[in-house]
């Protein structure tokens, strides 16, 4: 797989001279004595520290691989998505979620972005202090987001992130599924003369979001709410807003966001509602300022010392000179439990593409598949594979300091957990310490005990779970993704390869709900689904 860029074809060459060399050799006292190894790859910035060291790379490695990024022309692309420039050029839009974080008065749509929060604030107080009521008076006691993919991971993981901040007041809760047991496991438990619905859809059109948001609709009248009193339990979020009206809510229940905001990027926006509410307007910019502190470091930090830029090309490095098919996101956190999910959105969306900005077709690999679990979670499940399978999965270890809880006593075993694992994954266990391990009675077991080490791993340390530095985590990864695209000359904010199973979706349920007629115009194998399926819901 080829890149025409001079620093691509360094990097394969020098791929073939570190492959068979071992991390463990590079840290070992004859080879760095001092020793300096950890302290030259570790990087900060935003208030998060990176350690690279236990990646498979040398001086020469990160060299070239700042070199392939300004190759890349990298810092262009960064540039000029932070001028409002059409970045994504196959929507013709703009990709500006850094201008709703951004403080400067000169920053794109800014003084919108500060009227649109200004609004968000005055109905987040007023729900959180109770002078929103619904229809009977009872004050607010649940908050349902109803969204999906943008609209509903990002406030999801933030929001559960976020949980030591949460009013005591109020419950949040996220419905994304078109399967209606998502809605009704939330709404069964809950009481609508408490509850607020927030209906988030940059387009208001998502089949999903707009099947939930109707049978929450009916789920008020049904329990006696005047539709005339439905505005106290209803408002929405889009970049369309005239559909949120023709749906039925009130025009100055609508928030807006807007086309320049791409929906995995919004949850600095109005999309993000639903945090607001949770945690209050004050830490929202908390969250946004974090966000902030990133963006200024990955658009002012000398690339090689530019934490989205090292993350991407180490990413690059796997991916395209090592092969790697995944790459693992383990937050030794059980706060940041759907980042992984998120980050899945926001990486495999982004950048799983085919096609370059020229119209091309890459033939290179894009992106990796983004997956995770929380540690320790993962360490009792699949860990055993990271270890000794066949494939080298690279992992990134994300590990927070403090706790936002009251068990002090259990963040040590945490904490030791995940610095034990990286350590585990470089290190190894070799022939000789297995032998020992396995002692002369039991040489069988010598296999089976080795390790092979040289498995890459970054940890990123966060200092405390706040909403600053979880805002800075989340833009890390959002400018990493902007790197790599960078790279691949692909465009990360459109996601045309979700249409296709969209069409095809509507043509398959009209066959499915048909009352009768054959269904024939599908290969046989998805006329049969259809068939055995019709049968089943008439029964
Ligand atoms: O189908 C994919 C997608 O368009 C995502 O890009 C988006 O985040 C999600 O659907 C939801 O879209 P919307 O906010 O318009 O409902």
């Amino acid at each position: 797989m080829t890149n025409p860029l001079p620093a691509w074809s360094a990097l394969q060459t020098h791929y073939e001279q570190i492959r068979n060399e071992q991390m463990r050799d590079w840290f070992a006292p004859a080879n760095d004595p001092a020793p300096t190894r950890a302290e030259r790859y570790t990087y900060a910035g935003g208030g998060i520290a990176a350690d690279f060291s236990k990646n498979r790379i040398n001086d020469t490695t990160l060299k070239l691989l700042v070199q392939l990024a300004r190759e890349a022309g990298v810092e262009q692309r960064r540039d000029a998505m932070f001028a409002g420039e059409v970045v994504n050029p196959t929507e013709g839009r703009a990709a500006l979620h850094t201008a709703l974080r951004a403080t400067e008065p000169n920053a794109p749509f800014h003084a919108q972005v500060l009227a649109e929060k200004a609004k968000m604030a005055k109905f987040a107080d007023a729900v959180r202090s109770g002078a929103w009521t619904g229809y009977t008076g009872k004050r607010i006691r649940h908050v349902v987001n109803i969204g999906i993919g943008g609209s509903d991971l990002g406030p999801k993981m933030v929001v559960h992130a976020l949980k030591h901040l949460e009013t005591p007041e109020l419950d949040s809760h996220f419905v994304s599924n078109v399967d209606g047991a998502d809605l009704w496991r939330v709404i069964e438990d809950i009481d609508p003369e408490e509850t607020l619905a927030i209906i988030v859809s940059k387009t208001f059109t998502t089949l999903e979001t707009m099947t939930n948001a109707r049978s929450m609709r009916d789920w008020f009248v049904k329990a006696g709410c005047p539709e005339d009193a439905l505005a106290k339990h209803f408002v929405g979020v889009s970049a369309n807003p005239a559909e949120v009206v023709k749906f039925g809510i009130a025009k100055e229940n609508v928030f807006e966001m807007w086309d320049w905001v791409g929906g995995r990027y919004s949850l600095w926006s109005a999309v993000g509602l639903s945090i607001m509410i949770a945690i209050g307007p004050q830490q929202f910019d908390e969250l946004l300022a974090g966000a902030h502190d990133m963006d200024e470091h990955f658009r002012t930090a000398p690339l090689e010392k530019n934490l989205p830029v090292l993350l991407g090309m180490i990413g690059i490095w796997y991916r395209n000179f090592f092969g790697s098919q995944s790459y693992l996101v383990a937050p030794y956190s059980e706060a940041l439990h759907y980042l992984p999910s998120y980050l899945q959105q926001l990486e495999m969306e982004s950048n799983g593409k085919q096609a370059r900005l020229d119209g091309k077709f890459v033939d290179y690999a894009t992106s990796a598949i983004t997956w995770g679990e929380p540690g320790t979670n993962g360490q009792h499940a699949f860990f055993q594979m990271l270890h000794q399978g066949t494939t080298i999965v690279p992992i990134d270890f994300i590990a927070v300091l403090t706790p936002e809880h009251p068990l002090a006593d259990h963040h040590p075993k945490l904490l030791a957990n995940c610095f034990a694992q990286s350590e585990a994954m470089m290190l190894g266990r070799t022939e000789e310490e297995a032998k020992k391990i396995a002692g002369p009675d039991k040489p069988e077991l010598v296999p089976h005990i080795m390790f092979p080490g040289n498995r890459p791993t970054t940890t990123l340390l966060v200092d405390a779970l706040t909403a600053r530095s979880l805002g800075a985590l989340i833009a890390l990864y959002e400018h990493k993704v902007l790197v790599q695209a960078s790279v691949w000359n692909i465009n990360p904010f459109d996601q045309w390869g979700v249409e296709l199973g969209k069409i095809l979706g509507k043509v398959v349920e009209a066959d499915l709900t048909a009352a009768s007629g054959d269904v024939k115009a599908h290969d046989s194998s998805t006329s049969a689904l259809i068939a055995r399926a019709r049968a089943a819901l008439k029964r």
